[in-house]
């Protein structure tokens, strides 16, 4: 069984839901406490032993292969002025040469798309898929738990979390089956199942480990919902050739392509951090004193 040793980082999307500020800054750049919302999600696939991260990426994304990139001026200057903490950080984060690669969607037609434009870069081999608006708490471990599940299955895994049955129509949900090593079989999956039809409440995370196979799927993939290629789709085609498993992530994900998202990562991360959390939580505590009834209501 080959093992899964490169990562795609689907980029190219338009961030319409956070505009006016992905007018000009990629979604994924935006940061949560003190790092871009990438960078979360590029560390998970390094703690779960990814070798190869690629990015693909569109109009306006520059920045990220930037981001990922070593500066020189900036490691030059904290240098000298002895701001080895910093420097040390720096370099812990960044990829080794030649471990990313950045390949263009000339066009945001969907995730789909998005994914097999990763084909030439991926080969024939199992890949991860990590949607990098969304990151995981605890921050790390969602990938690696799934890499595990892999080598214990094969097959393609997919990682799903619990969501409120009234909220099942929002998501891609899949079907439960039996239990399989450390995860279950999935029997199904819906993408935005009708109210009341969702074959379970688990929906799926934005994490993926899946065979090459995927590709020549997508390729002749026609348009599905809101007029995008839709992995989904894919997905369903691959499950009636090839095994699908599903792993139940335990911890909480947040969607940073929203604002609502991306200010609940914010605070729960920032929360998480013992070097700002204490004056954090009691302006929040404060906040929540102030709130008019009107807002404590909503507040619950
Ligand atoms: P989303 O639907 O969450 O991203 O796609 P989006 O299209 O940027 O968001 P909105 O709805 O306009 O706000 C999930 C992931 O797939 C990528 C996105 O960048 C995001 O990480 N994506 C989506 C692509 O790379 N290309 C696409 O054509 C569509």
């Amino acid at each position: 069984m080959k093992r899964v040793r490169k990562a795609v980082f689907p980029v190219a999307g338009l961030g319409t839901r956070f505009l006016p500020a992905t007018k000009a800054i990629p979604k994924e750049m935006l940061t949560v406490v003190d790092r871009p919302v990438i960078q979360y999600v590029v560390d998970e696939a390094r703690e779960a032993g990814i070798e190869h991260f690629i990015f693909v990426t569109g109009r306006n994304k520059g920045v990220i292969e930037d981001h990922f990139d070593i500066q020189f001026e900036l490691n030059h200057t904290l240098a000298e002025r002895g701001k080895d903490e910093q420097l040390s950080k720096l370099g812990a984060l960044q990829p080794k040469a030649g471990q990313t690669s950045f390949t263009r969607q000339q066009e945001p037609l969907g995730l789909g798309h998005a994914v097999w434009c990763a084909r030439d870069l991926v080969g024939d081999e199992p890949f991860a898929l990590l949607l990098p608006d969304m990151i995981t708490l605890p921050d790390q471990g969602c990938m690696k738990d799934m890499v595990s599940l892999y080598n214990e299955t094969g097959g393609s895994i997919i990682a799903v979390e619990e969501c409120d049955p009234a909220e099942a129509h929002k998501y891609g949900i899949i079907g439960r089956g039996e239990d399989a090593g450390t995860g279950f079989e999935i029997t199904g999956m819906v993408e935005k199942p009708k109210p009341g039809t969702a074959p379970s409440n688990l929906y799926i995370n934005g994490r993926y480990i899946l065979q090459p196979e995927i590709f020549s799927i997508l390729e002749s993939q026609e348009k599905g919902a809101g007029n995008e290629i839709q992995l989904t789709d894919g997905m369903l085609k691959l499950q009636q050739e090839q095994s699908f498993y599903g792993y139940h992530y335990r911890g909480r994900t947040f969607d940073c392509g929203s604002p609502e998202g991306f200010i609940e990562a914010n605070v729960a991360f920032a929360l998480q951090r013992t070097d700002i959390n204490h004056g954090i939580a009691g302006v929040i505590r404060d906040l929540l004193d102030e709130l008019g009834p009107e807002a404590k209501r909503a507040v619950g």
